[in-house]
């Protein structure tokens, strides 16, 4: 078939995976996983490096089965994973020339490698997790935040500490993650705390890693924790209540992040999991407001899965073998359209689809403001049955048995009594071109009256 020049595909811009995928697993894996009390307890207990460090001795990840992961990421409808190449403890999980604080020297395996081959084999997009912080480095000086900081002895300690000697180590490890594991997709640089006790931009050369990022590859995603705009924000645990803008209120890209359970890496006796209802809502919700979801899973000190995160992202899978189109290549309603989303529903649309998620199931009626004469057919999304639809003239007097005293503009569809056997039901209403002009076929029945007992 040959092409007019018109018709010539137009290159995708170098970020639309990320924008359509919506879905993503993090994972947080390091020496922490085998204290087993959140990733931050070197800091929480001010534990010296000399005492924290023998963890490496320790450090036996027999069951870190990256293959398991990435099978376990893209069957639960993910499209990218994000993996703590280096975390605040200092531990690398990748093969470094500069540090023997690593994965490599403590069990002989490059856990970054091993995770990259993974992702890439199921089709996945590769992100790296890096910590500009570094509590184990000599040279990272002393602040607010550091393990240390109680110490009496702080400015002699950082008296003898040389930052700028850290900062190359930064840098030359995050040129190792660029240069020598193919393409990366994504770098999560992990943060910047300005302030007089803190760390910003100017420390760790922000400007001139993000330019490095750039330069070896250019089209892997900045997120924005150097403490310089990037590509994406990065709320952090908690949802953003509608789509983000940033200071000239300009809409921007965003992800938030999420625990299964309030920590990162594996927290033993941390029970509080959410339930996976809340969040499969959350990740709904996430595309309701035009961002992503990356849902974290902290494996244990073996590397293992935990039994609560593998069941919530297989009920998560589950529903998305069956739901990803309301999902993945979806956003926000077009507020053109004029819908208005029922209580307890929330919305996605995806070109002339409209996504009705319930999670409240009505009594058979499920009343739609700003869809009259906009509705071509709808369905229950997992098993593609019809959903009939009428816009009942506002003026028309009900009996005791017919639905009436509707306002104006509302589309009343009629749902079974039994809620679909899904984590959450999907209404997927097919909207009209143009979204005004008069629905047709099949199951239109803008003119029939609803009588309870049809
Ligand atoms: C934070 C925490 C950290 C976690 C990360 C995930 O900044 O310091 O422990 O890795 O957020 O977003």
């Amino acid at each position: 078939m040959s092409r007019s020049p018109e018709a010539a595909p137009v290159a995708e811009h170098p970020h639309a995976w990320f924008d359509a995928a919506r879905f993503g697993l993090f994972v947080h894996f390091g020496l922490y996983s085998i204290v087993a009390r959140h990733e931050w307890s070197m800091t929480w207990e001010r534990r010296s490096d000399e005492d924290y460090s023998r963890y490496a001795e320790f450090f036996e990840p027999d069951r870190f089965d990256a293959r398991l992961i990435a099978r376990t990421a893209r069957q639960a409808g993910m499209r990218y994973a994000v993996l703590t190449t280096k975390h605040h403890e200092g531990f690398s999980l990748f093969d470094s020339a500069l540090t023997d604080y690593s994965s490599v020297t403590a069990c002989g395996r490059d856990l970054v490698r091993e995770f990259v081959e993974a992702m890439r084999d199921e089709g996945l997009r590769v992100g790296f997790y890096h910590s500009l912080i570094d509590w184990h480095h000599p040279d990272f000086t002393i602040d607010e935040l550091h393990p240390l900081r109680d110490r009496d002895d702080v400015a002699e300690l950082n008296a003898a500490r040389d930052f700028p000697r850290y900062r190359a180590h930064l840098h030359a490890q995050v040129r190792e993650l660029l240069t020598n594991y193919g393409q990366v997709d994504y770098m999560f640089f992990d943060f910047t705390y300005p302030g007089d006790d803190g760390k910003g931009p100017q420390d760790w050369d922000s400007e001139g890693l993000l330019a490095m990022v750039r330069e070896l590859q250019p089209t892997c995603l900045v997120n924005d924790r150097l403490g310089i705009p990037g590509d994406l924000v990065t709320p952090e645990q908690y949802q953003p209540a509608e789509p983000m803008r940033d200071e000239h209120d300009r809409p921007v890209r965003w992800e938030a992040c999420h625990t299964t359970n309030g920590s990162w890496g594996y927290d033993r006796d941390n029970l509080e999991f959410k339930s996976p209802e809340l969040l499969l809502r959350m990740l709904v919700d996430t595309v309701a407001t035009g961002g992503n979801l990356l849902l974290n899973i902290g494996p244990d000190g073996r590397g293992g899965l935990r039994r609560e995160d593998t069941e919530a992202l297989a009920a998560i899978g589950e529903w998305m073998t069956l739901h990803h189109g309301s999902v993945q290549g979806a956003g926000p309603v077009d507020p053109a359209l004029g819908v208005e989303a029922p209580p307890g529903a929330i919305l996605t649309q995806k070109g002339a689809r409209l996504f009705i998620h319930l999670a409240t199931w009505p009594m058979r009626h499920l009343h739609v403001r700003g869809l009259a004469g906009k509705v071509r057919f709808a369905r229950l999304l997992h098993d593609g049955s019809e959903v009939t639809h009428t816009t009942i003239d506002p003026q028309e007097r009900g009996s005791h048995t017919t639905v009436r005293g509707i306002g104006e503009d509302v589309v009343t569809f009629s749902l079974p009594i039994r809620r679909p056997a899904v984590l959450l039901p999907v209404l997927e209403v097919r909207l009209d071109e143009n979204g005004t002009a008069p629905p047709t076929g099949p199951g239109s029945a803008d003119t029939t009256a609803i009588d309870i007992q049809e």
